[in-house]
């Protein structure tokens, strides 16, 4: 093991500037115009695994953006762990926030600042990193797979299928994953559960266009107020989703599951600081890391319609927008949740507007068990490399795919994240600290030695 981190340390610098290089292609997947970067991106990953040790690498076209599948079989009877990460980042805006150009990476304060630099590039980097580390110093155990995925902020739609058609080339004991984040670097963790997703969109329709409102203020529905007041009733005072049926599938846990979920270290001032609100809110009679952890949500991600130019304009629209997002937990089903939410947003709306409501994307929880022998792999990685036995711990993000893999392929994932909350994932001005990719680059070779011992 000693040679691993002997050559990780000097190796080190070159691993961060191919890291940057990554970090400048703009691989959006929101928006069509990165369309090109998305190739660029897949085809720079593919070409950078081969360099990392990879036998073979390969850019494999999908209906939407490509996967980039790689491979090392070191032995047809040793254990195979593949690693699943995106390429993909969320969109910047709004850029003037950000303090430094999002796409042009810079070290300070000790940390990487740029989009991707957490979410997902730099910590999928350390797996490119961790294996060639392996590779070179001839300590690789168990035979590598790589997928990675360029439309995971977007639902992972062609990864399903990719999936399905390639079960034999996705053979694997285990799916490495590190796309998550440790409740903090004193106090590292392991991810054992995401919460899933449906995520709608509403229109609302009033008038055919905008109409003055003073000749029709009054006596026309404006779409914009009835959405506000549709959407402000989705959820009540008490925290609670109004959706009908929309609790129906959520799995209880016991008394004593909760108090243990809420040995968690946690400290509610911290995090009130963290995010800068005075308050927290949420469901009623439930902790915050219990609404984040076990309890669905629902939140309005985007609102629109109307006159937000500069000065005054007075109308009533004729449309008006929102995009909504509800995060679920066992044993919720997406595609449900989706027909609840649609049955019930028309049940709500009055008769003096149309509304249309699509489903963009959906995606099912995942827990993940901690008996297992790869769970405890990657808890002894961690114990050696931070100096504490991680806690298991449940994450409010998603990550639909992974309950996809246990599905379709029949493989359970590891959620092995080096994120801490600080890194802004999503948010502008995100980073990394450079401290989180190298100790991820020197557990990552842990786990493959424990993996391959048990
Ligand atoms: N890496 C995140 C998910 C995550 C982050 C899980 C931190 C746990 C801790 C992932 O890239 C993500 O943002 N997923 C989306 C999924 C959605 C777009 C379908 C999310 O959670 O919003
Ligand atoms: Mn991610
Ligand atoms: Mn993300």
């Amino acid at each position: 093991m000693d040679n691993v981190k002997v050559y990780i340390e000097q190796n080190k610098d070159r691993f961060l500037s191919e890291l940057f290089d990554l970090l400048r292609i703009p691989s959006i997947s929101a928006q069509s115009s990165h369309k090109g970067d998305m190739q660029t991106c897949a085809e720079w990953l593919a070409a950078a695994l081969v360099k990392s040790g990879a036998d073979r690498a390969e850019v494999m076209p999908t209906e939407g953006n490509p996967v980039v599948y790689a491979e090392k079989i070191v032995d047809p009877k040793a254990r195979t762990v593949l690693v699943y990460g995106h390429y993909d980042v969320m969109p910047v805006d709004p850029l003037d926030e950000w303090r430094t150009d999002p796409f042009e990476p810079v070290v300070a304060d000790g940390r990487i600042w740029g989009r991707g630099a957490d979410d997902d590039k730099g910590q999928l980097y350390m797996h490119a990193k961790a294996f060639e580390a392996m590779c070179a110093t001839d300590s690789l155990p168990c035979n590598v797979k790589f997928m990675l995925e360029g439309e995971e902020e977007i639902g992972s739609a062609s990864l399903y299928k990719f999936c399905a058609d390639n079960k034999q080339l996705l053979e694997a004991d285990i799916i490495l994953v590190s796309d998550t984040s440790m409740i903090s670097f004193d106090t590292p963790s392991i991810t054992c559960g995401l919460r899933g997703i449906t995520y709608m969109q509403v229109e609302v329709t009033g008038p055919d266009k905008d109409l003055h409102s003073g000749l029709y203020g009054g006596a026309v529905a404006n779409p914009a107020n009835v959405l506000t007041q549709l959407v402000a009733s989705l959820v009540d005072e008490n925290g609670h989703v109004t959706i009908d049926g929309f609790y129906d599938d959520v799995r209880v846990l016991t008394d004593s599951e909760r108090t243990e979920l809420n040995k968690a270290p946690f400290s509610l001032d911290e995090y009130k600081r963290a995010v800068d609100v005075r308050d927290v809110a949420g469901e009623a009679g439930y902790t915050t890391i219990e609404r984040t952890g076990i309890r669905p949500s629902l939140d309005v991600n985007g609102i629109w319609g109307g006159y937000i130019d500069e000065g005054t304009k007075t109308i009533i629209p004729s449309k008006a927008s929102a995009k909504i997002s509800m995060r679920l937990v066992p044993d919720q089903d997406f595609n449900k949740i989706a027909e609840l939410f649609e049955k019930h947003f028309r049940k709500i709306a009055p008769r003096s507007v149309r509304v249309d409501v699509k489903f963009l994307h959906g995606g099912a929880p995942y827990v993940s068990p901690t008996d297992m022998p790869a769970y405890k792999a990657a808890e002894h990685a961690v114990e050696q490399t931070f100096g504490r036995k991680p806690l298991p711990f449940y994450s409010g993000g998603s990550i639909p795919i992974i309950s996809g893999f246990e599905k379709i392929l029949g493989i359970k994932s590891i959620l092995l994240g080096f994120g801490l909350s600080q890194d802004a994932i999503h948010s502008p001005n995100e980073s990394y600290g450079l401290d989180q990719f190298y100790r991820g680059i020197e557990t990552l070779p842990l786990f493959y030695k424990y993996f391959a011992e048990m």
